[in-house]
């Protein structure tokens, strides 16, 4: 596939089919993924891919977890987000509740319990930072992310990333034998697209590009 179509055509997929991914090419996407730009090439990512059956355990402990204590997706700031910003995320909300309706569910336990069953996908791939790196390494984690998304996409695997692990990051380290040192930062759900699931019609929008750009000349 070409880059250009890749970029233009990707989108998070949420609902994936119960079919393995061949490691090999879990393997090339990840290759391809590492050729992101980071910071004198340092490459401060470390990338845990869990698969199959280990998974769906990882999942369970989420679950679990969740029924506890039942923290959320959200924009996870500490301060009012400008109306803006939040009008978008209000429309994707909007426009995916009548499409997980179809499928049975409300929107807030589709997105919450499906981000932490990573929507079914076979594979997840959890992005940690060592905490020796200071902030300005998240540019670097961003970079590997947008890479994964499209070299999974070039390589006909579907992605979704997934924020919300980031709070249950005390189970994922405990669960996958993850040394405290490591921050998680972000998952990717990797897998093959569940064609018929009304969930995946949805295709985001962007924003017009005079609101979100300064020209200066
Ligand atoms: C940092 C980050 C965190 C995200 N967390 C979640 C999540 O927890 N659950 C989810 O369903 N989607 C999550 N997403 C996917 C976004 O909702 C999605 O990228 C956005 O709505 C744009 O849609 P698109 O990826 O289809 O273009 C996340 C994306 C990013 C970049």
């Amino acid at each position: 596939m070409d880059l250009l179509e890749a970029i233009r055509t990707r989108s998070s997929v949420r609902a994936f089919r119960d079919e393995p991914v061949p490691r090999r090419l879990l393997e090339q996407v990840l290759l391809d993924a590492t050729r992101a730009p980071s910071a004198i090439n340092m490459q401060p990512w470390d990338v845990h891919m869990v698969l199959g059956d280990e998974r769906k355990r990882l999942s369970r402990r989420l679950l679990r977890s969740f029924k506890e204590r039942a923290v959320t997706c959200g924009p996870g700031a500490s301060r009012p987000i400008p109306d803006r910003f939040m009008a978008r995320a209000r429309y994707c909300a909007d426009a995916m509740t009548p499409l997980v309706e179809r499928m049975g569910s409300d929107f807030k336990t589709y997105i919450n319990e499906g981000s932490l069953n990573f929507y079914g996908a076979p594979a997840v791939a959890l992005i940690f930072l060592d905490e020796c790196f200071p902030a300005e390494r998240m540019v670097d984690v961003g970079s590997l992310v947008a890479y994964l998304v499209l070299s999974a996409e070039g390589h006909g695997v579907n992605s979704c990333p997934i924020g919300l692990v980031q709070q249950y990051e005390d189970e994922i380290k405990d669960q996958l034998n993850v040394p405290e040192s490591k921050k998680l930062i972000i998952s990717v759900a990797l897998g093959f697209a569940e064609p018929d699931s009304p969930v995946n019609e949805f295709r985001s929008p962007r924003a017009d590009l005079n609101e979100v750009t300064r020209w200066v000349d």
